[in-house]
């Protein structure tokens, strides 16, 4: 025995398809987020993480649960986990349902922690997937569990497991208390990060718009210039210079209207 066997079993084989699924579904969602921010302009997935459970926590873990070690693929279903952190809690809704559609994995059962928080003040929502991973031996479907959160969630339990680690399990009862007052206040930090959203999404097409405008304005007035318009082009360029300032973008529209206009009338006309 070099200790990595189990019951005759080698626990490094035994991992092996667990690990292609963490990496596989690591470049899966990591590809879904490039694809939903080129398609969408936004992705409702931040980052991703995964990791395989160790070995002497696999163990612990069918210790406390009773799996007899012939059964772990059964009867431990976060061998394998994913982690995909969102921006708002909105995301989290979307996410699972482009999850539940996929063809490549099915959803086995979801547990939602974060509108039945765990006592510990733990919000996050789970997905159990069933994943096939094709190995050398044909395909092997694995369970892996994929946690959903926020980064206020994150941040939250990300420093709760440190603490539960250090106090080995036993956190004194001062610090359970104010652990559940900091989830209470990371709820509301993404209840007003979703409240504000709809504005910060507004302000940022409003931006698109404006940059657009100006690229357009500042275009057609070098336009001009090369018509030889050169009075009419320092007008525009006075007036633009003007509304820049006041940072008026409605009269910026109206300008950009007003010369797009004039260059018309130039190709109509003076144009070779
Ligand atoms: P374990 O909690 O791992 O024994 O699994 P379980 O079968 O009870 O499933 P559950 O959905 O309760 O938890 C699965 C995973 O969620 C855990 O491994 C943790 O990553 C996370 N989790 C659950 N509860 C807490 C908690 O109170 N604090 C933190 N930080 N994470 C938790
Ligand atoms: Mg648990």
């Amino acid at each position: 025995m070099d200790g990595t066997q189990m019951d005759g079993r080698d626990w490094n084989i035994f991992l092996l398809p667990y690990e292609q699924a963490v990496e596989e579904l690591k470049v899966k969602f990591k590809a879904l987020r490039v694809e939903l921010k080129s398609r969408e302009e936004y992705s409702p997935i931040e980052f991703v993480t995964g990791r395989v459970k160790r070995i002497s926590s696999i163990m612990e873990k069918s210790k406390l649960l009773n799996v007899p070690s012939d059964q772990l693929e059964t009867g431990i279903e976060d061998i394998a986990g994913i982690r995909i952190m969102c921006q708002f809690e909105e995301d989290i809704q979307r996410l699972s349902q482009l999850i539940r559609i996929r063809e490549d994995m099915s959803v086995v059962y979801e547990k939602d922690y974060i509108n039945n928080h765990k006592e510990s003040g733990y919000r996050s929502y789970h997905i159990i997937v069933e994943y096939p991973v094709q190995t050398s031996l044909g395909m092997k479907k694995v369970l892996a569990e994929i946690q959903i959160r926020t980064l206020a969630m994150n941040f939250w339990a990300t420093i709760e497991h440190s603490l539960n680690y250090k106090y080995r399990e036993k956190l004194p009862e001062e610090i359970s208390q104010r652990l559940r007052r900091a989830s209470e206040a990371a709820y509301r930090l993404d209840r007003e990060m979703s409240s504000i959203r709809e504005e910060i999404v507004e302000s940022q097409m409003q931006f698109e718009d404006k940059s657009n405008l100006v690229s357009t304005v500042l275009g057609d007035i070098q336009k001009l210039y090369f018509f030889r318009r050169v009075r009419e082009a320092a007008q525009f360029q006075l007036r633009f210079n003007e509304l820049w300032e006041k940072e008026d973008v409605w009269e910026l529209k109206k300008l950009s209207d007003e010369i797009g206009e004039a260059l018309f009338r130039t190709k109509g006309a003076d144009q070779p």
